[in-house]
This record gives structure tokens, sequence and C-alpha cells, in this order.
């Protein structure tokens, strides 16, 4: 199967193991629960944690080609069950830095959710994404994943090469809203309510 192209890719194939987050032949980051401080509403019930231990909270391998504007990348993550607080554990969420780029999600195995905001109305959804489940990112929408479940929430995410990531804005002002616990389910509160 190989010569048909005039490139001889690396990215025309890839095996990825839903289990692990791993895709061969490319690297993985992992974010402990220290990576995230800030992250989480209850920086008491953070602090809390970490003192007894530092789990990986997710772990995201990305195919990232590099031939011209049209490219397409891809990552596929793993969010791990636990909580802070109450909150399930989640990624940092980002903006990308080309604010009009849309982006994929595809959920392969687990349950959870995607938090969405809008940067431009200031509107929060939240929607289903765990196996089964696609989920589409307009633009100017702040995103990240939640794993409401007690298995891992995996995933794979598909954006234009342009879309690049700009964590910064959610560092500085964080989601509007917070994804908890409550009597067994998954409750979507205003981060100052739950503050309060
Ligand atoms: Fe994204």
């Amino acid at each position: 199967m190989t010569g048909i192209f005039a490139l001889d890719l690396p990215w025309l194939t890839s095996r990825f193991d839903v289990a692990t987050g791993a895709i061969d032949g490319v690297p993985s980051v992992q974010r402990y629960l220290a990576d995230l401080r800030g992250c989480f509403a209850d920086a008491r019930a953070y602090e809390a944690a970490l003192a007894r231990g530092n789990p990986l909270v997710y772990s995201v391998a990305s195919v990232e080609p590099a031939h011209g504007a049209g490219d397409l990348h891809y990552g596929l993550a793993v969010v791990h069950p636990g909580r802070v607080g109450g909150e399930y554990f989640h990624t940092k969420g980002h903006l990308h830095q080309w604010r009009e780029a849309a982006e994929i999600y595809l959920g392969l195995a687990g349950e959870g959710a995607m938090l969405l905001e809008s940067e431009r109305t200031g509107e929060t959804r939240l929607v289903p994404l765990g196996e089964g489940h696609v989920v589409y990112v307009p633009g100017y929408t702040a995103h990240h994943t939640i794993n409401t479940a007690a298995v891992p929430l995996a995933y794979l995410g598909v954006y234009p090469a342009a879309a690049g990531h700009d964590y910064g804005a959610i560092a500085d002002s964080n989601f509007r809203s917070v994804v908890v616990e409550r009597d067994g389910r998954p409750v979507l509160l205003e981060r100052a309510a739950f503050h309060a």
C-alpha cells in the first residue's frame, strides 16, 4: 500500500488506542492535577485533593501535519474519572487563536459532556459527549470536555491546522459555568453561585 502518493506521508494511517489515549508514532501530552491549578472552582478542595495525590486528569495525542493551509489536525484525548470538590475532572479548555475555526468532536468511549461558551454572546451550552455522540463546536466558542462517569472518556477532535489554541483567555477569566455532581448526577451551575 505504499507508493500511491508522491509523498510517503506518515499521517496517511495511524492506529489509536482508546484505552491508553495513544496514537502510534506521535507525542502525547499528559495533564496531571498539579498542572490544573486555577481550573477548578473550589480552590480549597483543589489543594486538599493535591495533598492526597497527583492523578493523571487527561492526555492528548495530536497528529499535526504541516504541508499547507488546507491541512487538518486531530487529537485523541482521554479524560479520566474524578472530581474536585464535586466538580468533575475536565480539560483546561480553550478558544481557537483563529476565532473562526470550528472543530468536530467524535465520542469514542465513556460518557461526558462538552461545555460551550460563546465569546460573542456569552451563551452557555452543555451538550453530551460520549460514545456515539458527535459535537460541532462553532467558531468563537470556548470549549472543554468533562468526564461525568466512572470510566475514562475518550474522543477525537478534528480541527483546521490553522486553528491554534488560545489557553490564555480561559486561564484569565475561566468558564462562567461549572459542572458538578449533585445526588449522583451532573448539574450545570453558574461559577459565582457555586462559590456562594
Ligand atoms: Fe479546540
